[in-house]
């Protein structure tokens, strides 16, 4: 990585005001998955472990109008302290007085949680006199919110401008995996990618089709591509806004672009619904395909087989219906087995490689979920761009 870490800076008696990416599923005011709090304490127990104090910053969730305790991070302090085994201190607001009273008193060794950023409209807007209002809080900006990084908010990209800023060790892990997936990856280098639309993916394939020996297609989006060759795809979710695009990037593709065979139909968008395995080219009106099949898992899996980097994005079914979960719960499964670095994206196929069981038998499994993806067309991450030059 090009961008300096807290390895590079003496942080002995500082401020650190640490961006994180605390934005996890609560329900009745407990964390459900925290994941993205574990994924930030190596850098926030190095922080500490240099002598300086921490005060975290964080959105939660999209709050339209201002403060709302629905969206208040309370609930991720609670279990913060737990996993760090100290107190965390939960400011009662994002900016202001008493936040900076709080701040100054703060001594080596301490750890302040701030409440959500989304609290004020100058956070999105990246305002400079919210930005100021951040940046009294702290000598030196840490960035660890690779899922936030494809953001040019204050938080990410305002107070990096006002105060040495280098990246954590998150973001570091981040930037070096998925930049094996977009720069020289060792061949062969497979991309899986599924997900509803093809729509939300033109970017990535295009800059895959660039660097990826082969990309393997599921989801509702190879729907689309199999009506663009032709087929009749009954009552399954095809955006035929897209059609010739699709075309038009199978053309591109020559021969890399793989689909699926068969598929799983159902005669209704339901778990329950009655479901059938078909040949792609016998889907009926009045069926829906919700999974690839058993012959398309074979034949991935054979693509995969020799691999040496594979990137995956996107799942392969309606996993979240059990009854539609096998085609993503086998890909995942498959991926656990390779002799190759294997890269997950955030979202939904890191939540299918967790439940598959298989998380710890991966290279990688990003944090982020939209910021993995435009990681992965090739867009710079202004929240990365923005730290410190080496
Ligand atoms: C995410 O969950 O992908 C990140 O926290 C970004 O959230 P946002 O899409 O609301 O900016």
């Amino acid at each position: 990585m090009t961008k300096k870490t807290v390895r590079d800076i003496d942080l002995k008696g500082k401020r650190v005001l640490m961006r994180v990416d605390f934005n996890v599923p609560v329900e009745d005011k407990v964390v459900k998955d925290d994941t993205r709090i574990a994924a930030a304490l190596p850098t926030i127990q190095y922080v500490l472990e240099q002598g300086a104090s921490v005060i975290l910053m964080s959105h939660f969730g999209r709050p339209k109008d201002g403060p709302d305790p629905k969206y208040s991070l309370k609930p991720v302090a609670v279990r913060l302290a737990e996993l760090l085994g100290k107190p965390v201190k939960m400011a009662p607001d994002v900016v202001g007085d008493e936040v900076e009273a709080m701040a100054k008193a703060l001594q080596p060794g301490d750890v302040m949680l701030l409440e959500n950023t989304r609290f004020y409209p100058g956070e999105t807007k990246n305002a400079p006199d919210f930005v100021d209002k951040l940046a009294v809080l702290g000598d030196v900006y840490v960035n660890d919110a690779f899922g936030s990084a494809h953001r040019a908010h204050a938080s990410t990209v305002g107070v990096a401008e006002r105060m040495p800023a280098v990246a954590g060790f998150l973001i570091e892990k981040e930037i070096t995996f998925l930049g094996k997936a977009t720069g020289d990856a060792e061949r062969p280098y497979v991309v899986i990618l599924g997900g509803a639309k093809v729509s939300d993916k033109i970017l990535v394939i295009e800059n895959m089709l660039a660097k990826a020996d082969t990309i393997l297609i599921g989801g509702g989006m190879a729907n689309t591509f199999l009506k663009a060759q032709g087929l009749e795809m009954g009552d399954s979710l095809v955006e035929d806004d897209v059609l010739d695009t699709a075309k038009a990037l199978m053309a591109k593709a020559e021969g890399k672009l793989v689909l699926p065979v068969d598929a799983v139909v159902a005669n209704a968008f339901d778990n329950d619904a009655i479901q059938k395995v078909v040949n792609v080219a016998a889907v009926s009106p009045g069926w829906r395909i919700l999974d690839i099949g058993p012959k398309t898992v074979e034949l991935y899996k054979s693509k995969l087989a020799d691999a040496r980097t594979v990137v995956w994005n996107g799942p392969m079914g309606v996993f979240e219906m059990p009854n539609f979960a096998k085609g993503t719960f086998a890909i995942a499964e498959a991926l656990a087995t390779l002799d190759a670095v294997t890269i997950i994206g955030g979202g939904d196929s890191a939540a299918a490689v967790n439940q598959a069981g298989v998380a710890d038998k991966v290279s990688h499994v990003s944090t982020g979920g939209g910021a993995s993806l435009e990681f992965l067309e090739g867009k710079v991450l202004p929240g990365v761009a923005a730290l410190n030059d080496l």
